[in-house]
């Protein structure tokens, strides 16, 4: 019995080469496939054969049959493969052809700007401070010594919700916030989104960005405004750039200034963007208002301090020559790939 099948499994061998060698197309190969491992194959007859051998040979004959299926089973695979039907080959991936780009994001103009200043102040030896975009009317204006008739309190500039809350209208709030919750010396810029109900133009819209800063401590004067600022406007635009102070109003500062750094532009010759002036206006600040202090419960006779707030988008516009405000938020991917 055992010769028999071993003559069989030879004959079928046999043929599987044959029918193999022969195919031309994938039915060709699948056709032999079939006549030779399928339900009626030439191998899958010889299986019953199996039972009647001899108990002692069985191992061998056990043996043969797995080696000749394998040998076949490897056959029709080659013969795949040659066709170029294999499983293996139709999922085979190229390596030679290029890898597919992974898009990477960027930090939007307006992050990279919050992000540049706060690194510069930082080196100063300020601490970011942030506060919510939602606030009372004391931290946005009552304790910030905002007069009762200030414009900036109307509905008609300024969200409000009906339980009387509103959306900041500047970064001041966070000087409030950060001087109830600690007590001085402090020394914080708080950057942040503000709301005003502005008409949308190239200058202004109903959200921008401002960047705040608080330096309470004893003996602080103007001369160390004044030194913070050039320090931070020659780290942000160049050395070259020079800043000027003119007097000006804040309910929140005492004196108050109006920061002008030299025009980025021109380097102060004069120019469209400076309105020949060679001057930009760029921020207010001043000595926090003694009656600030006490609103939060500092002593302005032990403590003081100066203040000061920026808007980001002008920052940014003057940095990069962007000459319209609303690129900032339509997303246009055209534009944010620039930066
Ligand atoms: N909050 C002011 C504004 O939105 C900017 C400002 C001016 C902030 C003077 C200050 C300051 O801290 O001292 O126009």
């Amino acid at each position: 019995m055992l010769k028999e099948l071993l003559a069989e499994l030879d004959a079928v061998t046999a043929e599987a080469k044959a029918l193999l060698a022969d195919a031309k197309t994938a039915a060709d190969v699948e056709n032999a496939k079939n006549k030779l491992t399928g339900r009626n194959g030439a191998l899958t007859a010889l299986a019953p054969m199996m039972g009647r051998i001899a108990k002692e040979d069985k191992p061998v004959a056990g043996k043969a049959f797995n080696e000749a299926k394998n040998t076949v089973q490897a056959m029709i695979e080659e013969a795949r493969e040659r066709l170029g039907t294999s499983k293996v080959s139709a999922e085979a991936i190229d390596v030679t052809l290029p890898g597919r780009r992974w898009p990477i994001g960027r930090k939007h103009p307006v992050s990279q700007t919050i992000d540049e200043c706060c690194a510069i102040f930082r080196r100063m030896g300020f601490v970011v401070a942030e506060g919510p975009e939602i606030e009372t009317v004391k931290n946005c204006f009552d304790a910030l010594n905002a007069p009762i008739d200030h414009p900036s309190r109307d509905p008609k500039d300024t969200f409000y919700f009906d339980d009387g809350r509103l959306l900041r209208t500047q970064t001041s709030t966070v000087q409030i916030r950060t001087m109830l919750a600690q007590k001085p010396p402090i020394r914080i810029v708080s950057p942040g989104r503000c709301f005003r109900r502005d008409t949308p133009d190239a200058t202004h819209g109903v959200h921008f960005h401002q960047i705040e800063g608080l330096y309470i401590d004893h003996d602080v004067s103007l001369a160390d405004l004044k030194s913070t600022l050039e320090a931070f406007a020659n780290e942000f635009f160049g050395d070259s750039v020079a800043i000027r102070m003119r007097p000006h109003f804040f309910p929140f500062t005492e004196p108050s200034v109006e920061c002008d750094f030299s025009c980025v532009m021109c380097g102060g010759k004069g120019c469209r963007v400076c309105k020949n002036s060679g001057w930009l206006e760029i921020l207010g600040c001043g000595m926090v208002n003694p009656n600030v202090l006490r609103n939060v419960g500092i002593n302005p006779e032990k403590w003081q301090g100066f203040a000061f707030g920026m808007g980001i988008e002008r920052l940014t516009m003057l940095k990069h020559r962007i000459g319209d405000l609303r690129l900032f938020s339509e997303n246009d991917l055209r534009f944010l790939k620039q930066f």
